[in-house]
This record gives structure tokens, sequence and C-alpha cells, in this order.
């Protein structure tokens, strides 16, 4: 028993490793949608994930104007600040003029979760805007 199941396993270890070692990739948050009010980016982080060390995310957003709302991205500390939106051991990463242009980039360089959110308007941008998401960089393989 056992080694007759132990071939195809083998073979889809070995296939899943090789397509981790493919090169790092350039995501831009939110894809078209870009970084905005109202859309969820935890949902597209499922749909877009997972997400590997050395791959970069760009968050792209108009810079303040009349007709465009401020936004940031900070890094939170840990899930519960990332829960309750609670900023006050917050990073800031990119402030409301960074996103435009080609975007703010940002690096995974860490085997660790980073809690990426909006900070503006008190904080609703997070709580009620959904501009919140988190990503576990895995490790590629075979570097
Ligand atoms: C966002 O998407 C996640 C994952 O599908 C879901 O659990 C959550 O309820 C969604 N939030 C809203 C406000 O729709």
């Amino acid at each position: 028993m056992g080694t007759s199941f132990a071939a195809p396993g083998l073979v889809l270890l070995l296939t899943t490793c090789m397509l981790a070692v493919s090169e790092a990739d350039t995501i831009v948050v939110g894809g078209s949608e870009h970084w905005h009010y109202g859309f969820n980016y935890t949902y597209w982080s499922i749909q877009h994930g997972p997400f590997y060390i050395n791959d970069k995310l760009v968050f792209k957003y108009n810079p303040p104007s009349k007709n465009n709302p401020r936004h940031s991205v900070y890094l939170l500390p840990n899930l519960w600040s990332f829960v309750t939106c609670d900023f006050s051991q917050a990073k800031l990463l990119a402030n409301p003029k960074q996103g435009g242009g080609k975007g703010f980039m940002f690096e995974l360089t860490n085997w660790r979760p980073h809690y990426f959110a909006s900070a503006e308007e008190h904080g609703s941008q997070c709580e009620n805007g959904h501009m919140k998401f988190f990503a576990v960089p895995l490790p590629r393989l075979g570097k």
C-alpha cells in the first residue's frame, strides 16, 4: 500500500513547486478598480492570491482634489488592529499624494502577514469602505 499512490502525489507536488519558482509579479491592487472606497479588497485578495515573496503590490489612486477623495496606505501591526481599523500603531506607507502616476509600490519581502488599509475619513475608508486586505506572501521555492 502507499507506493502506488505516491507517484501521482509527487508529480503534483513537483508541478506546484515549479509554478512557485516563476518570476516575481507586479500586481495592481484592485486591478482596474485601483484603490478606492467601496471595493471589496478582501474578496479581491482571495481571488488574486496567493502572493509570493518579492511580489510587488502597486496602489493607485488619484491625488486629492475637489472631485477625488483622499486615500492612503497604512500597514497595521496585527490582526486585531486590522479587524478594528485601529491606526494608533499603524505605519504610513503612502500618503494621499503618493498613489498618482505609476502608483505606490510595496514589495512583499517578508514571510509574515501584511495588513494594509486606508486610514482616511477618520478610519471610515477602512471600516465602511472595505479599503483593507491582508497578504501573507509565500516563499518562492527553488531560489
Ligand atoms: C468581501 O468579501 C469577503 C470574501 O468573499 C466576504 O467574506 C465579505 O463579506 C465581503 N464584504 C462585503 C461587505 O461584501
